[in-house]
């Protein structure tokens, strides 16, 4: 098996690579003036297993065509079974039309993998697990929230030893809740808040919180999302949960596809601490002092010594 790497997150490609003892493939990989990407294989994978690398993070589109070509270059190269990973999976949340008129843009880009001749995925912690019913290829979705559980009880430990009977974790939306059900059970809990959101459909990034259902008076409580994109989600919750007296707020997200100001936002917020992912590469400059990012780079390593 050789393993491929696009662009977007070659760092955690390689420790991945490196964890599961696959071998780095050569690929060049030329990007022309007028923003045309050509990936070209360097090696002979004739009848061999090969993984794909890729992040479909911002800049979307881009990373999303430059694994397209990446692939159809493979199989025109005769590799045999083509495995992709995509730690995070730009357009997830585009799984349903929420307005009349809009594509099914998830439904699009699966249809896209499977057609250029993506045999299986592997992928984690997607918007909706119902996403993986889009698929006719075999599809491994892995979750990196016991991961994150697990550093955030080391922390707690560590920084303020806390009572099980104090901690709530909250789900910051609707659509989250079997996600903060299945987080609290990985902390040994069973109690879990839930925050009803409102998203204004025709102004992107725009939410409020209308409801919260379940009692956090003197309580530290956690929020796992998903993904964590202009912040509003998870810190509009966040400050819900304060105003109803939750003692301390950690925050818990799998990717974080931060986007301008969502640093600022969070590192000023009142939130103790903000627990991610590596599934999206962050440049030094996106890193700050709240900011834990925890490697997934031996849960993907694990499932690609399965295959
Ligand atoms: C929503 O359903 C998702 O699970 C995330 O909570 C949301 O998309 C994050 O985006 P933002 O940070 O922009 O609110």
């Amino acid at each position: 098996m050789t393993f491929f790497l696009g662009n977007s997150n070659k760092v955690l490609g390689e420790k991945a690579a490196s964890l599961a003892n696959v071998p780095l493939g050569k690929m060049e990989i030329v990007r022309f003036g007028d923003s045309e990407v050509k990936p070209r294989v360097l090696e002979d994978v004739r009848d061999q297993d090969v993984v794909v690398f890729q992040s479909t993070s911002n800049p979307v589109n881009e990373n999303l065509m430059e694994l397209f070509l990446m692939v159809d270059a493979l199989r025109r190269s005769s590799a045999k079974k083509i495995t992709a990973v995509i730690p995070y999976f730009g357009y997830a949340r585009q799984n349903q039309q929420h307005l009349a008129g809009e594509p099914v843009s998830a439904h699009v880009v699966s249809q896209f993998i499977e057609t250029v001749g993506i045999n299986e995925l592997i992928s984690i912690d997607l918007h909706e697990e119902q996403l993986t019913g889009f698929f006719n290829i075999p599809v491994n979705h892995l979750s990196a929230l016991p991961l994150i559980a697990s550093e955030i009880a080391k922390y707690l430990q560590v920084s303020s030893p806390v009572n099980p009977a104090e901690i709530a974790v909250a789900s910051p939306d609707q659509g989250g809740v079997e996600r903060t059900r299945k987080f609290a059970e990985g902390l040994g809990l069973t109690e879990t808040v839930l925050i009803e959101k409102k998203r204004d459909l025709t102004h992107p990034h725009e939410c409020q919180v209308v409801e919260v259902s379940g009692v956090v008076t003197g309580k530290t409580v956690i929020i796992p999302d998903d993904v964590i994109v202009s912040g509003g989600t998870i810190l509009n919750a966040a400050e819900a949960l304060m105003e109803r007296g939750a003692k301390r707020v950690i925050l818990a997200a799998v990717h974080a596809d931060f986007i301008a100001g969502t640093i600022e936002k969070l590192q000023n917020s009142k939130v103790e601490k903000v627990f991610v992912t590596d599934t999206i590469k962050l440049s030094d400059k996106q890193l700050f002092p709240k900011l834990q990012v925890i490697s997934v780079a031996s849960l993907l390593a694990d499932q690609l010594k399965l295959l």
